[in-house]
Parts: C-alpha cells; structure tokens; sequence
C-alpha cells in the first residue's frame, strides 16, 4: 500500500509516519509537506534513508504540485494532516494562511484523489469544530459544527468539503476528529511543550484567563493508532471521534510538569485571555472503540512523564525549533499581553 501523507513533517503528521513504517514492514510513504515554521526534516531524521519513505517539498494548496506528486506515484490512500494548527496564530496573525492551506488545500487534494481515483482519503480534523462545552456532557459525532475562532471555522469548512466530496463525486471519505494531543516533537507554541520548554529555562508560564479552560489530552502515539485503525477499517463517509477521557483545566497540566521539572508554582503567570477562549472540550469516543475495536495505551500520567523527558533529551532539537522566528513570535504574542495583575 501505498499511502500519501499530507504535513508529514509536523507533530502528529512525523508520528504517524513514524507508526507506519514501523508497524508495516511493506507500506510505502510519500510525504508531502510545505514545511512552514511547524514543518521540520529533524522530526524523521531516522527515515532519511529508508527507501519506503519519500518526502516531497508540495503545496497541498497548489494545483499544479499536487497532480505532480499524483502523476508521480500511484497513490492508494491520502492522510491530510497538513494544515496551519495553532489558534492564537489564526487570531493574532491572521486567517489568511489558513483559509488557504486548511479549505483550499483540501480542496484541491480532494479533487486530485478523485481525478486519480484513490481508495481512501481520510481527513483529520479536530474536536475543535464543535466548539464549546457547558460544565456537563460530552461532543458525539453529532454534536453540530460550531467553530468559535478562525482556525476551528476553517477545519470545520474543510470537513464539510470532505463530506460533500463523498456524497456528490462518491470520494471514499473518512474524517476523525481528535481531542488535544501531546508527545515527542510537538512545537513549544501548544500548551504542553510551550511550558516545559519555558519550565526547563526557569521563565514564567503563561496561563490565559483563570486557567480552568478544559482540554481532553490524548498521548499523540494513541492518536496515530486510531488514523490507522479508521484508515483501514473506517466505515466510508462516516466521522469518528478520538479521545482518552482525560479532560481536566490547564491548571492541572501546569502544575503537574512544574511537578515532573521539580519547579515552583511561582513561575505560573495568569495573563490575558485568549479572544473566544472555548471554556470545555470532552470527547465521546464510544464509536471508534466499539464499532473498530480501538482503545488507547497509555495513561495519561505516564505519558506526560515520557514526554516531558523526550524533551530534556531532546534540547538540541527544542534550540533548532526556537531560533530566529520563534523569538519574535513569542515576543509578539506574549510580550503584548502581560502578567494579569
Ligand atoms: P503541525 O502544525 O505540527 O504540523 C502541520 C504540518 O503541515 C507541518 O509539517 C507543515 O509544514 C505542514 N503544512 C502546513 N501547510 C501546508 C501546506 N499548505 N502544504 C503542505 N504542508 C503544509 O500540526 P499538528 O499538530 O501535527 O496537526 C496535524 C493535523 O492534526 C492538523 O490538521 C490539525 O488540525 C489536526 N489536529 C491536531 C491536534 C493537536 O492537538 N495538535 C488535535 C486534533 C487534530
Ligand atoms: P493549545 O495547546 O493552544 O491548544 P487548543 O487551543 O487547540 O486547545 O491550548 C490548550 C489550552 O491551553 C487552551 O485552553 C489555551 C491554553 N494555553 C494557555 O493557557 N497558555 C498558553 O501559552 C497556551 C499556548 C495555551
């Protein structure tokens, strides 16, 4: 099999790559990735020279690029994960960026899987698009689309595209949505690794608005067992939700790797509120497990500890990631906001 991978260079997209080539010793992996900020080759340094792994420099937003990597190799299956990720960007930079890569992107990857007549796309979208939860229930596969910030809107559009792909031109199409992930190789721009990274250098950590915002956090290596079990056993046209019932407040994820990085709570500062902040997110996963049999392998606390020490082993590639462009971002972003005092 030979499946194309979309933003294989990223965080979840570099594991994911990762989990195929280990688990199937026959499947083949072309790689297709931009390689914005978030894209980065040291991710897959140990696939460099295995032949089952070719990465291609493509534009998912590019017409032109992606029939050239559909003409070059007969593709079986498409796994999208390329996309512009992170909504304090989409807020505080812009929308642009998004709007091209996460619906037009899509898009054009749909068209080029139907013009070349690919047996599966599957889209990995995010519980984000449901948007935001009250203190009880959690989000089904039929809770209604309710994007609250730009980048939500815009992979909520993307998932309205897959599906009328599949219902108008009988694309073969799947679509997951994932609670919040964590793991090795994670930009330090998301919650975990921003305040490890800031926690191993004895700087402040920026918690927005009162810190009791809930996020449903998955171990990324579970989250790319579920792409796989839905890839290959998905039902056609149907959603399913991946989670591992871990919701609790940012506070708590905080103040365990403060914990895990023996620092003291002191370092915590409460700063501004990001716009539209959704309070709540819980993930109803009852589908994936009893329709295909997945469940996830780790516990949420073991899997935080083997994280946070991936990233005290890995400094060199936290340094590479944070050089130049990342200082100015973060000056940007966090400079403006300040300590709530
Ligand atoms: P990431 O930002 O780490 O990686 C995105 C990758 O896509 C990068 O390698 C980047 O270079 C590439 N890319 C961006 N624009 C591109 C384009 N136009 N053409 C080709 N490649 C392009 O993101 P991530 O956290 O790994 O997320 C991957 C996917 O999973 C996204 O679609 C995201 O919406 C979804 N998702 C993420 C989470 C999470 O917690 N991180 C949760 C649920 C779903
Ligand atoms: P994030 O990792 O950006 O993921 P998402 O917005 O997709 O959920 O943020 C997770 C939570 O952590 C969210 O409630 C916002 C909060 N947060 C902070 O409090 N401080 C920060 O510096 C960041 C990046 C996030």
């Amino acid at each position: 099999m030979r499946v194309l991978v979309t933003g294989g260079a990223g965080f979840i997209g570099s594991n994911f790559v990762r989990h195929m080539l280990t688990t199937y010793p026959e499947i083949e992996i072309v790689n297709m990735d931009v390689l914005t900020y978030a894209g980065n080759l040291e991710n897959l340094t140990v696939f460099e020279d295995d032949e089952r792994h070719t990465l291609v420099r493509a534009n998912i937003a590019s017409e032109e690029e992606v029939e050239q990597v559909f003409r070059t190799h007969a593709i079986d299956v498409v796994v999208n994960f390329a996309a512009e990720s992170h909504v304090d960007r989409s807020l505080h930079i812009g929308a642009e960026a998004f709007i091209r890569t996460n619906v037009m992107g899509v898009q054009v990857l749909l068209d080029a899987a139907r013009v070349h007549g690919v047996g599966r796309f599957v889209q990995i979208s995010t519980d984000e698009v449901y948007g935001s939860l009250g203190a009880e229930g959690s989000f089904t596969e039929e809770t209604p689309l309710a994007p609250n910030n730009p980048y939500a809107a815009t992979k909520a559009g993307a998932d309205l595209l897959v599906r009328a792909a599949g219902k108008s031109h009988g694309v073969d199409v799947v679509i997951t949505r994932c609670s919040n992930n964590f793991g090795p190789y994670q930009f330090p721009e998301k919650l975990i690794p921003l305040m490890i990274a800031n926690a191993l250098e004895h700087k402040s950590l920026p918690v927005y608005g009162d810190g009791m915002n809930v996020r449903d956090w998955i171990y990324v290596q579970d989250h790319c067992s579920a792409i796989d079990v839905v890839m290959r056993k998905g039902r056609s046209g149907e959603v399913y939700n991946i989670g591992s019932d871990h919701d609790v407040p940012n506070m708590e994820i905080v103040t365990q790797i403060l914990g895990l990085l023996d620092r003291p709570e002191s370092l915590i500062t409460f700063v501004e509120d990001r716009p539209g902040h959704d309070r709540r997110y819980a993930m109803d996963s009852a589908k994936i497990r009893s329709e295909l049999g997945w469940t996830p392998s780790l516990n949420f606390d073991e899997a935080l500890k083997a994280t946070v020490q991936w990233y005290l082993e890995h400094e060199e590639w936290l340094e590479h990631v944070r050089s130049g462009a990342y200082q100015s971002y973060y000056e940007m972003l966090y400079g403006a906001r300040g300590p709530v005092v």
